[in-house]
């Protein structure tokens, strides 16, 4: 069983030739409101993985809240932990521009309500076989949700996004830390993800970096390094593309696949996810990640 601890949204995506500058007004091509949030992705990529996933977060009382449980349900997401609090669901404000790349705003609203684990959330996380936690929601509650899941040799994947330092009473319980290239930066001060990723490894046993078009750099404190390089595909929307990476390698490692297939699985539904718009709608199932690992040869 996966189990996310983490923020769910709604997407409200403006897709633009350019974004704008600062100041300036820009037509856009298009718009769509989709379910998200990188807790909530990260649910949904699992459960179409076809591993047993449940999400421990919140949504507001609005109609927001109601297209997000729904859509989490409807992936085949456990939501009993998913309570609903008074005021607006968590947003996020995305721009989507002609190259598949994006900027994103996130407004917390009910996600806020996580600064902690609420009635049930521990005996959830001690059941498992593996915790991702992501940044979206206060850091306060991903370190309780860490520490329970630590005390019962849960493994604790990291997602340290949106960037920001990362307290070493968290990372001390984290298994396997995900960052993209910029969050390695933000963490070790090294810009180039060989040089972070062994600072890395001074905090945390096991590290994934994901790099875009680049791939993925993993590395353990046994010395095990793989560098796997992206599937070379047209992006559309890269929205979530890091989200579904982990959700899939989660998924994968929690039923026993080893290191570097469980990598391969994670970059090929990051490779299906960006030919697709939106966060949600765009994690493939497991038998398009199958078909398309062996369509590429791979
Ligand atoms: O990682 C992508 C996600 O970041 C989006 O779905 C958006 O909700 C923001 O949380």
């Amino acid at each position: 069983m996966v189990t996310v601890f983490g923020s769910c949204n709604m997407d409200l995506v403006a897709y633009v030739a350019t974004p704008p500058r600062r100041g300036e007004t820009v037509h856009g091509r298009a718009f769509s409101t989709v379910p998200g949030g990188k807790g909530a992705n990260q649910a949904i990529a699992a459960a179409r993985a076809e591993v047993g996933t449940r999400f421990l977060g919140a949504v507001g009382d609005d109609e927001f809240g109601g297209r997000i449980r729904a859509t989490l349900a409807e992936a085949g997401v456990e939501t009993t932990g998913l309570r609903t609090v008074e005021g607006h669901s968590g947003t996020a404000h995305i721009v989507v521009d002609d190259d598949g790349g994006n900027s994103i705003i996130v407004v917390g609203g009910a996600n806020d309500v996580m600064d902690r684990l609420h009635p049930g959330d521990a005996e959830a996380i001690a059941a498992s076989d593996c915790l991702l936690l992501q940044l979206e929601t206060p850091l306060r509650g991903a370190s309780a949700a860490a520490e329970v899941a630590a005390a019962h040799g849960v493994r604790v994947v990291l997602t340290p996004a949106p960037a920001e330092p990362v307290p070493e009473s968290l990372l001390s319980n984290v298994d396997l830390l995900v960052p993209n290239e910029h969050e390695a930066a933000v963490l070790t001060g090294e810009s180039d993800p060989e040089r972070a990723l062994p600072a890395l490894l001074d905090s945390v046993p096991e590290v994934a970096v994901t790099m875009g078009g680049e791939g993925v750099l993993y590395g353990n404190r046994s010395g095990e390094r793989v560098r796997m390089p992206a599937f070379p595909v047209r992006a559309v929307d890269t929205t979530a593309a890091g989200d579904t990476f982990v959700g899939v390698l989660a998924a994968e490692l929690a039923r026993g696949t080893d290191t570097t297939e469980a990598l391969r699985h994670g970059s090929g539904a990051a490779a299906l996810s960006i030919q697709r718009k939106g966060a949600s709608g765009s994690m493939p199932s497991r038998e398009d990640i199958r078909e398309f690992l062996e369509d590429s040869g791979s």
